[in-house]
């Protein structure tokens, strides 16, 4: 029995990933090398901290905290920059018909997100009251591909894991939702979210009945 969509944020609601792409690519180019798209693929979902470690490892760059600290808050402002003049017409199409689908029946809609801006963005594109429950970066100890932003989003609206879906377009989220127990649906390519239990490319014109009836 399904009670809960959990809805990762970046890359599944908004199209913030990029934004993030951007802003890292930028730190690095500034250090004297590049990342590339597929690179940036393992970032997804990886918390700012977790993330910075991974990009000076790959551009063979060792550090001090201080320094790492300053860059991880050069690269959130410039972050801040970019998604500064988000509005509503910036979340992803077919994301708000499908809330309004699910509205309409019991199912809980909650937010894991190892996003520290992940409020302030919600509340930037108008979605901020969709959600029964926000997990986001300042509720969580462990980023993804650790469970707990999802288990935690199970256990605030008291449902078991086998009770709650997860929608996730990053590899590391995947894990996270399965590790977690539940069914997870990928946004993206199938050849990248192979562990997912079923890929679709957005919400454009889904069906929630459709959906359901995949699950079984
Ligand atoms: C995830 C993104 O949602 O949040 C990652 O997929 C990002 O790319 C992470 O690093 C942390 O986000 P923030 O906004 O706290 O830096
Ligand atoms: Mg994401």
């Amino acid at each position: 029995m399904i009670k809960a969509f959990l809805f990762d944020l970046d890359g599944v609601i908004v199209e913030t990933a990029g934004f993030h792409y951007q802003a890292w690519r930028k730190m690095a180019n500034d250090l004297g090398f590049d990342i590339s798209e597929e690179f940036n693929e393992t970032l997804k979902g990886v918390s700012r901290t977790e993330s910075l470690e991974r990009i000076l490892k790959h551009g063979n760059i060792t550090l001090g905290e201080a320094q790492k600290a300053q860059l991880a808050s050069d690269k959130n402002n410039y972050y801040l920059q970019l998604v500064s003049q988000m509005t509503h017409k910036d979340i992803l199409e077919g994301v708000e018909e499908f809330f309004a689908q699910i509205k309409q029946t019991d199912i809980k809609i909650g937010l894991g997100s190892v996003s520290k801006n992940a409020k302030m963005i919600l509340d930037k594109v108008g979605l901020l009251d969709a959600f029964d429950v926000i997990i986001d970066g300042t509720k969580i100890e462990k980023g993804k591909p650790d469970p707990e932003v999802f288990s935690k989003g199970a256990s605030e609206l008291h449902l078991l894991a086998s009770e709650c879906i997860v929608f996730e377009d990053a590899v590391a989220g995947v894990e996270a939702g399965k590790r977690a127990g539940m069914k997870v649906i990928g946004i993206g390519k199938p050849d990248v979210l192979n562990e997912a239990d079923w890929v679709i490319d957005g919400f454009k014109g889904m069906a929630l009945e459709t959906l359901i009836s995949k699950l079984q």
